[in-house]
């Protein structure tokens, strides 16, 4: 066993890049297959670059999400953690028996062909969406992209259309660094749930027939809190990239909607580092080896866009246990989309060169496009 390399760059410090411009991958998977480089809370965080031993450990009981085995020293709120487990039961923090028990509860309502039942009401969505912008230039990033995704999940659980500015609000203020705001955020979305259960006409109904008992109310908004937040924050990002590659004179790829919408998310994956992980005893792994309580990531998108990676299934939505429980409804949104702008929009085009287009790389927090202008009726 060896000492792990360290990262030669800072994969976390925010970035403005082209869109197509390489980011710290390169060098982090030049420097080996699991680096070391210093997590945004202080401390040493290995993350793994290689495809192989990414699948390794994304199905390793060892590696666990609880932020109970987060390093001591982090704070838990500049560290960005959600609950533990045991304070608040979620997808996202549990493993083993309990996780697949909620894994269970979940599956179901999210299939590819339950999904494919919301088709002609998510083109709706996004036909209306769009065609409430402005005709001259617009920024797609400032509402559409946040919106849609939002409209759709509001609708699949039966949140209430009159408030979907409520679920836009508490997403912005939770993706802000103010300790009050988010905590106003939290109230929202409990609020959201709430109203979701009561309409009785979506899938949150359904969620909470199919949770073990022992699943209180406020556990339950935790939950469909869960589904909301990481249906926008994803689909939002993936959305500017998908529009810039079919309005703009883009660098060739592939013709075809569903190819597109693939090889863009394997491109620039929305979340271009896996949620964190946690050793809950000293482990190997690629040789390297770690103490308890080491945190561990996998850069997603650096091994999604590896020398070589097209050809197989790449990362973007995860693997294992964890592997994204809305990665159909995700991209059906993303398909319904280009699919209107072709078949609605015919004219749309971007208002600058693509080559203009920037996005910001915030590490865990993800790659958005700064502004996307876009000119819909040409
Ligand atoms: C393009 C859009 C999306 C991308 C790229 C994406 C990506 C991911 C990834 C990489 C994971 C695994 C994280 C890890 O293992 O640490 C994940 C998990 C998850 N995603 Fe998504 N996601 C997307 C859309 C959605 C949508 C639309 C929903 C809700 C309907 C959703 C809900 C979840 C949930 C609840 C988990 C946790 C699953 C678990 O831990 O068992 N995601 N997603």
């Amino acid at each position: 066993m060896s000492d792990s390399p360290l990262a030669p760059v800072d994969p976390f410090t925010p970035a403005v890049r082209a869109l197509d411009e390489p980011g710290t991958s390169a060098a982090l998977r030049a420097a080996g297959p699991i680096v070391r480089a210093e997590a945004p809370a202080g401390g040493p965080v290995w993350i793994i670059t290689e495809d192989a031993l990414a699948r390794r450990a994304l199905s390793d009981e060892r590696l666990v999400k609880d932020p109970a085995w987060a390093p001591l020293s982090w704070d838990r709120w500049s560290a960005g953690l959600e609950p533990t487990a045991a304070e608040q039961p979620s997808l996202t923090t549990l493993d083993g028996p309990a996780h697949t028990m909620l894994r269970r509860a979940h599956t179901p309502l999210l299939t590819a062909r339950r999904v494919q039942g919301y088709a002609d009401r998510i083109a709706t969505l996004a036909r209306e969406l769009l065609t409430a912008e402005a005709p001259g230039p617009v920024d797609l990033m400032v509402e559409f992209t946040t919106r849609f995704p939002l409209a759709v999940i509001c609708e699949v659980l039966g949140v209430p259309g009159e408030r979907l500015d409520q679920a836009v609000a508490a997403c912005r203020r939770l993706n802000g660094t103010d300790p009050a705001a988010f905590a106003a955020a939290m109230a929202a979305f409990s609020e959201l749930a709430a109203a979701a259960l009561a309409s009785g006409g979506g899938t949150a109904v359904e969620l909470r027939e199919r949770t073990p008992e022992e699943i209180d109310d406020r556990q339950l908004h935790y939950l469909l809190f869960g589904l909301i937040f990481a249906s926008q924050i994803t689909t939002d990002a993936a959305l500017g990239f998908l529009l810039a590659r079919v309005l703009g004179d883009r660098p060739a790829g592939p013709d075809k909607i569903d190819d597109i919408v693939r090889d863009g998310l394997r491109r620039h994956p929305p979340a271009p580092f896996t949620l964190w992980r946690f050793t809950r005893t000293s482990v190997e792994l690629g040789g390297v080896a770690l103490p308890e309580r080491a945190p561990v990531l996998v850069d997603i998108a650096g091994i999604n866009t590896a020398p070589g990676a097209a050809g197989g299934p790449d990362l973007t939505f995860g693997a294992g246990a964890h592997f994204c429980v809305g990665a159909q409804l995700a991209q059906l949104e993303l398909r319904a989309v280009a699919e209107v702008l072709a078949a609605d929009f015919p004219d749309a085009r971007l208002a600058v060169p693509y080559a203009d287009l920037r996005r910001t790389d915030r590490g865990m927090q993800g790659s958005r496009l700064i502004t996307l202008p876009v000119l819909l009726r040409g």
